[in-house]
Parts: structure tokens; sequence; C-alpha cells
């Protein structure tokens, strides 16, 4: 049995910088078309020598692959003018709570609609849209809940402007989209995998800690209702997010689950599961090519249903289901 997908996108992935982007960015590269790359480096992506020089980083590792990365910038106030002159070079723009995860700490302090204006008028203006990554600082487990109100707030303010909602967790998250417009979402293939229980109902897995922190199983329903149906408005964003295995099997373990080079044999084993093949299409591209607009280099890839083992780990670092066995391979 085989699978074709045409243009496969990854709307929401980390690929570092130096020698780590050196090897995991191929394992995007060869699976995918093109992928939304975070702009949380060291420093964070904020003006466009950053972005042109950041763009080049990832072609020179993903040579030959046909592989589009879309840029974003890291959100801070922008102005019209600057935002108008790089407009062509990004896909988006993501905003962070300053310190809710990696590398955040030059993000926003407070989500005050009034002082974010300026920008954000700016941005529905020009057609760029917003990634957020939405968390409030309250206790773990109602981080994206308490946020909800927020990203209303933020969709009725600007109509205009298209918000993604990144990595959606809940089934609060699931109902704002359906109640806004503008309202978008990602979904990851480990939110669609696990719960907390998973994370830490058993001895601590420290792969599978990420923010936000993997919720309840109606939470995970919500999240596989829209995705096995392929919601028009979400798509599919990985968040593979590679540490090195030190920084995970630590006293402070770094939040991120590194999903990249199995997430197609793992989607389709999933949508199989559901007897929704026919929607892993729009899932993993369609649905993304419509709500950004964009036109993804031409890229069939083949899965075969054939067994396959995950690593134990791709230069050491550890990926989502290591060691185990999955029903699916990319050809
Ligand atoms: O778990 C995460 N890891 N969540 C994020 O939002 C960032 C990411 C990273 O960059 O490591
Ligand atoms: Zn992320």
């Amino acid at each position: 049995m085989q699978l074709q997908l045409i243009s496969p996108l990854d709307m929401h992935l980390h690929l570092r910088q130096g020698d780590m982007l050196k090897n995991i960015a191929p394992l995007s590269s060869k699976y995918f078309a093109g992928a939304l790359i975070m702009p949380n480096t060291t420093p964070p992506i904020t003006t466009k020598e950053m972005v042109r020089e950041y763009k080049k980083e990832i072609l020179d590792a993903t040579k030959g692959d046909n592989f589009t990365p879309y840029m974003t910038l890291f959100f801070k106030d922008y102005g019209y003018e600057f935002l108008k002159e790089i407009r062509d070079e990004i896909l988006s723009i993501k905003l962070y709570p300053a310190g809710i995860t990696t590398n955040s700490e030059g993000g926003v302090e407070k989500i005050d609609i009034d002082s974010l204006a300026p920008t954000l008028e700016a941005m529905s203006e020009l057609n760029i849209p917003l990634c957020v990554h939405g968390e409030s600082n309250g206790f773990v487990m109602d981080r994206e809940a308490e946020f909800i109100p927020i990203y209303k707030r933020l969709a009725k303010a600007f109509p205009k402007l298209k918000i993604i909602m990144e990595h959606i967790t809940t089934k609060e998250a699931a109902r704002a989209l359906q109640e806004e417009e503008n309202l978008y979402a990602t979904i990851t293939l480990h939110h669609l995998y696990i719960t907390l229980d998973d994370v830490a109902g058993g001895l601590l897995r420290p792969h599978l800690f990420c923010k936000p922190i993997a919720k309840r199983p109606e939470d995970k329903e919500a999240l596989l209702e829209l995705a096995l149906n392929a919601h028009p408005k979400v798509m599919f964003g990985s968040d593979s997010a590679p540490h090195p295995r030190s920084a995970k099997e630590a006293p402070g373990c770094a939040a991120g689950v590194f999903t990249a080079p199995i997430a197609l044999p793992l989607l389709a084993e999933l949508f199989e599961k559901f007897d929704k093949l026919d929607n892993l299409q729009p899932f993993i591209s369609l649905n993304a090519t419509k709500i950004y607009n964009i036109n993804p280099p031409q890229k069939m890839v083949t899965l075969v249903k054939e067994e396959f083992e995950v690593p134990i780990s791709y230069n050491d670092v550890v990926p989502f289901k290591s060691g185990e066995r999955v029903s699916w391979r990319v050809k």
C-alpha cells in the first residue's frame, strides 16, 4: 500500500543554528516541500539582515532538496515602513510572551492591545499574519485556556489580521477557533498522540516535555477531531524542537519534542487508524496553502506501508517514538 503526498508543509518548525541546523534541517527538507521557520534563535530574528542570513544558512544546509524555508520575524514593536520593506521576505511574525519558552526572554512583557496596536495595525494593513505562542504565566495546565480571551480580543480588535494560534493543546482553543473568523491554528504531531499521562504519569519522560505541555484526554480528542477531519482552519505545524540529549536528560529539562524526521509516517499511521487517510493531504498542505496564500515547490513524497524502527537518536537528538516501530515509512 502506498500513499502519495503532494508538497507536504510543516507550518511551525525550529531549525536552530550552526552545527545543530546543519544536522537537522535536512531531516525536514528531505520530507517536506517547505516549512515556517521559527525566529527564537539566539539572538532572535528581528532585522532584514538577520532574516536574509538565516534563510541563507537554511538554504545552504538543505541544498538540492527543493525546500522553501518560509521566514518569520520575532515580534516586537515594528514601524509600518520597516514592515512594508520586509513584507516580501517573511511569511508571518511570531509573538512570544516574554520568558514563556525557549529563547523567548525578549518577547512581549504584557499583551496589551493598545500598546501593540501600531504594529498589529500595520501588519493587518500589509497582510502579514500574526503567529502566537498563546500561554499565560499562570498554572501550567491552565496557561493556554487562560490565554483564549486574549486571542479573542485580538481577533475582534484586528478583524482583518490573520491570527494563528500555534500548537494548540486544549478543547478551549479548538472552540475559540470556530468562534472567531480570523483565528486559525496549527496542531503538532505529538499533541495528537500524547497526554500529560505519557509525560509524567509513570516514569518521567523528558523527551515528551514541551511547551505547551500535553493536556487531558478530552483535549487530545478535540485536537484529533480537528486534524482528522482536516478542518479548513487548521494546518500541520510540527513544533519539532531539537535539543541535545544532555539538555533533555538533565535536572532542568529543556522544552521541546523532536518529530521532524518521523512526522509523516506517524501522521499516516494515525490517519489510517481512524480511516481518515483522505484528509491527510489537506491537513499537511492544502489548508496551509489557502490560509497563507502560498505556492510551495512541487514535491511528491511517497509513503509505503512498511514497518521501520525509529532511530534511537539523530546526531545526539532523541526523536519522538525513539526505538519504537512505525507501520509506514517514506520511500
Ligand atoms: O517545547 C517547546 N520548544 N515549545 C516552544 O514553544 C519552543 C520550543 C523550542 O524552541 O525549543
Ligand atoms: Zn515552537
